[in-house]
């Protein structure tokens, strides 16, 4: 007979969280019953408790019924950051960290970047199937419709300070829509959403233009409706005295890199949009607080430190040292590495470096590439990066694609945010319709004083 089987009711339960591994005493009880449910010894009251198991997780409700006497709240799960929390169900975007996977409603990315157009897969997001020919026209003609911003869109952003950081302008101009179209705040009728999702995607263009074209000190550039989504975007930020050559090559990889951001399930600006939006504010306000989240280093800010990074480095040979000061752990990271999620190679870093190629090929080829192919090459074999799983990330690369193409290093958040704001207005269109969501509000594990009596100005120390 098995030794655990022998000692099992005698043994004590490992210290190191109870919840964490089964008790010898549920190994013998799932020997005899496969159920999918998780059986919970308290060892406070010596209480069991058995709790569903669905799609590999449990209710964190369910634990509410776990108490020590009948005045406690019951037990809570406590996970900062969500390290390990499903907030939601989605159906949206899949990414398996492990195996380097992603797929847009099940399409794996490299065929929806190689094959689609932008606007495609922001309809395939949105609307969970690949559009017809004609669903497609409807689309595009529906957005080219909406490009043109109020008057006073334009005197609001005027008014920023003449160096005003263009994801800040983004982000002051998006939250402002909602005061120019009130009626986005009826969120229940579907006709309306679908009215609210074209204009952000029609306008976000010509305010992220504006904004690049403020910090220049240039004359805002206006639609050009009869050019494509991307050629109408490039040429407002480009265009001077009326003419912008276009580069099919650069734009095709402009489009290609907004396809790889469109939607990346649950991140930070993500869940900023479906936490925000859980409150049934106006989809304007929702995405600008998207576009604050992205505005961060650690989330859409990396491609800019990445440069900022390289320029640093300044030289191949000085590459030794500075992994040495990133393995020092005093604080340094090797920016464009490391993901929450992915724990090999992410997926659209390989894709992007294959654009890297071509747009390098039209541009000549930038110093830089070489020091960050070199810190590649080199963090890929390090003890410290392969114990870690830290492999390149989506910016590590496209920092370098967007300065080639003249974007200068600013503004390459506001380009992440072109690309990822279908993924917030789908994600917040799946939020609203969702039954078992209601407004986000986490709890928390208080650590404060107890009560304490006011303590008076003239008798504190
Ligand atoms: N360079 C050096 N060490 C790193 C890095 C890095 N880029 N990333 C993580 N580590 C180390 C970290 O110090 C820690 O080591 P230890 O276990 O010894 O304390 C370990 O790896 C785990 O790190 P973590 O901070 O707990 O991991 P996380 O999942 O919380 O962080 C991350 C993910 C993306 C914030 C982080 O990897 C990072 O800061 N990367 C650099 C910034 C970056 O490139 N961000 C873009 C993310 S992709 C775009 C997007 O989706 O927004």
């Amino acid at each position: 007979m098995n030794g655990d089987r022998m000692r099992a009711p005698f043994r004590r339960p490992p210290r190191r969280g109870y919840l964490c591994g089964p008790t010898p005493r549920y190994r013998l009880l799932e020997r005899r019953v496969a159920k999918d449910t998780l059986t919970i010894t308290d060892n406070r009251t010596g209480k069991q408790y058995e709790v569903p198991i669905a799609d590999g997780t449990i209710k964190a409700a369910d634990l509410k019924q776990i108490k020590v006497a009948d005045d406690d709240f019951g037990l809570m799960s406590y996970d900062p950051a969500y390290l390990n929390t499903a907030s939601c169900r989605s159906a949206i975007t899949f990414i398996d960290g492990d195996k380097g996977i992603l797929r847009y409603r099940g399409y794996p990315i490299d065929q929806v970047a190689e094959k689609a157009s932008f606007l495609e897969t922001a309809y395939l997001l949105f609307e969970g199937e690949l559009p017809t020919r004609a669903q497609l026209d409807k689309w595009e003609s529906d957005v080219r419709y909406h490009t043109y911003v109020h008057t006073n869109v334009i005197k609001f952003m005027e008014g920023f300070r003449y160096d005003a950081h263009p994801m800040g302008m983004l982000l002051g101009a998006v939250g402002a829509l909602s005061t120019f179209y009130p009626d986005a705040k009826d969120i229940e009728d579907p006709h309306n959403r679908y009215l609210q999702r074209i204009r952000l995607i029609a306008k976000l263009p010509t305010i992220a233009a504006f904004a690049f074209r403020h910090s220049r000190g240039l004359p805002y550039v206006f639609p050009r409706n009869e050019l494509s989504y991307i050629g109408n975007f490039v040429n407002m930020t480009f265009e001077i005295g009326g003419k912008h050559e276009p580069n099919p090559v650069l734009q095709r990889a402009l489009e290609i890199l907004l396809i790889l951001h469109a939607d990346h399930e649950q991140n930070c600006s993500t869940s900023a949009v479906r936490s925000v939006g859980s409150s049934q504010v106006d989809p304007f306000s929702a995405v600008s607080a998207g576009i604050a989240a992205l505005y961060g280093p650690l989330h859409g800010g990396a491609n800019e430190a990445v440069l900022r990074m390289l320029d640093e480095i300044g030289d191949k040979s000085q590459i030794p040292a500075f992994i040495a000061r990133v393995k020092s752990g005093a604080g340094e990271r090797l920016m464009g590495f490391g993901h929450r999620v992915y724990k090999s190679y992410d997926p659209r870093a390989k894709l992007i470096k294959k654009v890297a190629y071509d747009v390098f090929e039209q541009t000549g080829l930038n110093p830089k590439l070489e020091i960050a192919l070199e810190l590649e090459r080199i963090a890929l074999e390090d003890e410290y990066f392969m114990k870690r799983k830290l492999y390149p990330n989506v910016d590590f690369y496209s920092g370098l694609i967007y300065q080639a193409m003249g974007y200068p290093t600013e503004y390459f958040t506001v380009l992440f945010a072109l690309g990822r704001l279908p993924g917030w207005i789908s994600q917040w269109e799946e939020m609203l319709r969702d039954k078992e969501q209601k407004i986000a509000r986490p709890r928390q594990i208080y650590t404060g004083h107890d009560e304490r009596d006011f303590v008076p100005m003239a008798m504190r120390g």
